[in-house]
């Protein structure tokens, strides 16, 4: 299947609709080794007059050592038929097991990153990090605490400046 180059106002609305259900799947490192995990939270917005996607990565993560090595990620928004494999994408860390080899998806060189993005998924971003940010424990509501920092493990915020975004032809029949 062919990608064709699409801008942001085109396919926010997809995206954002599949993050929390399915989730999407965020790939860091370099063609040779890249790993990839699920993610099911995150923004796409702008900020200093850039388009960005910004995700959240707890530092326990082995995604996020690629993170900070290659300063660079994409996001993969999901065909279909893949819903088994983003939910394994977000149970099995890449540790143990090479889950791009396991789950049959395909590292495809991208344009402008590092990082590969997944030939299978319907809409790829390529992202830049332009800023990081840990979260600042005192900063945050008690409940929010309680509910998902119990054992600490504070999400580090990735602030990807968007370079590219590329989708299948048929993307739309494609979707979930
Ligand atoms: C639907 C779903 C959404 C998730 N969203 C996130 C997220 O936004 N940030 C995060 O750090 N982990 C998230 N996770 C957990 C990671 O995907 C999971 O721990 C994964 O196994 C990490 O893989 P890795 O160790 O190979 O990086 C999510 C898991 C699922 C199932």
């Amino acid at each position: 299947m062919t990608k064709r180059k699409a801008n942001l106002e085109e396919v926010v609305i997809p995206t954002l609709g599949l993050l929390e259900n399915p989730g999407l799947l965020l790939v860091s490192g370099t063609q040779e080794k890249a790993n990839v995990m699920t993610i099911g939270w995150g923004f796409l917005g702008n900020i200093w007059s850039i388009p960005v996607f910004i995700i959240a990565v707890r530092p326990s993560r082995y995604t996020y050592r690629f993170i900070e090595s290659t300063g660079d990620f994409t996001v993969n928004v999901p065909a279909k038929n893949m819903d088994k494999i983003v939910s394994a994408c977000g149970t099995f860390s890449g540790r143990s097991v090479d889950k791009f080899k396991e789950f049959k998806l395909t590292p495809v060189k991208s344009e402008y990153v590092k990082s590969p993005i997944i030939k299978e998924c319907s809409i790829n971003f390529e992202c830049k990090v332009i800023y990081k940010q840990d979260l600042v424990p005192e900063r945050i509501e008690k409940n929010i605490i309680d509910n998902y920092y119990s054992g600490g493990n504070f999400h580090r915020l990735y602030f990807g400046k968007i370079l590219n975004i590329v989708v299948d032809e048929d993307y739309k029949e494609k979707l979930p």
